[in-house]
């Protein structure tokens, strides 16, 4: 039991609360997953491959449109069932990027978007709630933003494809939120589904749904949460991304996805040191993500964990986005019975994943806990997670 719960996660019927806040019954409920990201990290905004899944935790939101034609009403009011738990007002027709704070940036964004994308919004309702761990590195953010996406094109009939949805959800988060975030996020929640990991090709937006049934292979994909709080608004994903541009600028490249592993000896003479491990991470990041889809497909989940382990040294080593409590989580996981460990999403603190065969789970768990407790850091939360179905209408 997590004593701390940060998920807002409530029992009860979210359209019954919702009526009894709002005074009506919503159109619809619709719910969009958080996700893990097996492996390709940092790889999106280079044009190259990810291979995440939608997990077993998602945002909910319940929405009612205010369709009075005669008043224009364009009054916005959203409640979310964690955070403040104050009813936010918002005018749909006078959202400004950056102006806006805590979750209410993530539903208002948006509809800031769809409106940038020519798509009319008008006032409505909206009650959030989500058990997907906030602040964990699982992506809480864009499960929000596609379950206010989904409900909003549905509710408005945009008719949008989920890869539209997908960069207006990037769009909101770049330019309304703030961070230079790439598209696996939004695609794994979006596009999500049972049993499967999402293989998808950033620079044309190609999904492969590729099996990934860990039961099936006595294995559990554990998360251990490492409580250190991180924000792709800050410098270090920032300053990551801005490394690959120079890299691939510096290397002739469209993008560091058109760079192979043979071209990296030479690449080590033309950058400076620092953009050359940048970029070796990504290159080989990629190839890595292409190894593990095949691995998949010919010898299943429990034959990916070199290849995690490679990962993790790589973000590491190469990328320097892990942190220490990462790497202990990795490190004792792997010495305890995990089969491949790494961290997992942009880094600088959140998750890291640990591929474990059910018998070795508990003592996993009680080993993190103990090398966390001995080294005086917060107690990790820690917790299974299954690929499950991307956002969809609930109710
Ligand atoms: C965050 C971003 C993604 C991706 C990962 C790193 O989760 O939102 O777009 O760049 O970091 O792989």
């Amino acid at each position: 039991m997590n004593p701390t719960p940060r998920t807002g996660a409530q029992a009860g019927s979210l359209a019954d609360r919702f009526e009894a806040t709002f005074g009506a019954a919503p159109h619809g409920v619709w719910a969009a997953p958080g996700r893990v990201n097996l492996i390709g990290e940092h790889t999106d905004y280079n044009e190259g491959f990810v291979l995440p899944f939608a997990i077993d935790k998602r945002a909910r939101t319940a929405v009612r449109l205010r369709s009075d034609s005669v008043r224009k009403d364009s009054t916005i009011r959203l409640l979310s069932t964690f955070g403040d738990q104050e009813l936010v007002e918002a005018d749909a027709a006078a959202l400004i990027p950056g102006t806006v704070t805590g979750w209410a940036r993530y539903p208002l964004g948006v509809v800031w978007a769809l409106q940038q994308h020519g798509i009319e919004i008008p006032g409505f309702d909206l009650l959030l709630d989500s058990d997907v761990p906030l602040g964990a590195g699982l992506s809480s953010s864009h499960a929000i933003e596609c379950a206010v996406i989904t409900a909003l094109n549905e509710l408005t009939g945009a008719g949008l494809s989920a890869e539209e949805m997908v960069r207006l959800t990037q769009h909101a988060e770049n330019a309304f939120v703030g961070a230079p975030t790439g598209i696996m996020d939004q695609s794994a929640s979006l596009r999500g589904a049972s049993g499967h990991a999402v293989f998808l090709d950033c620079r044309d937006q190609a999904v492969d749904l590729v099996p990934f049934e860990t039961e099936k292979a006595g294995l559990v994909l554990l998360v251990i949460d490492t409580k250190v709080s991180h924000s792709h608004a800050d410098g270090g994903y920032a300053s990551r991304r801005a490394s690959c541009e120079l890299g691939a600028d510096v290397l002739g490249a469209g993008a560091l996805r058109d760079v192979a592993v043979a071209d990296l000896g030479e690449a080590s003479s033309l950058l400076d040191p620092v953009t050359f491990r940048r970029v070796r991470h990504i290159v080989t990041e990629n190839d890595r993500v292409l190894q593990a889809v095949d691995v998949l497909r010919i010898q299943g989940p429990a034959h990916i964990g070199s290849l995690l382990d490679a990962s993790h040294a790589s973000m590491r080593d190469d990328f320097e986005i892990s942190c220490p409590e990462l790497d202990l989580a990795v490190d004792t996981a792997r010495a305890y019975g995990a089969i491949g460990a790494r961290m997992t999403g942009g880094g600088f603190g959140g998750s890291a994943i640990a591929l474990t065969p059910v018998q070795d789970e508990q003592q996993v768990r009680d080993a993190v806990v103990r090398a966390f407790a001995d080294a005086g850091f917060t107690r990790p939360d820690i917790f299974t997670v299954t690929p499950a179905a991307g956002a969809e209408r609930v109710s």
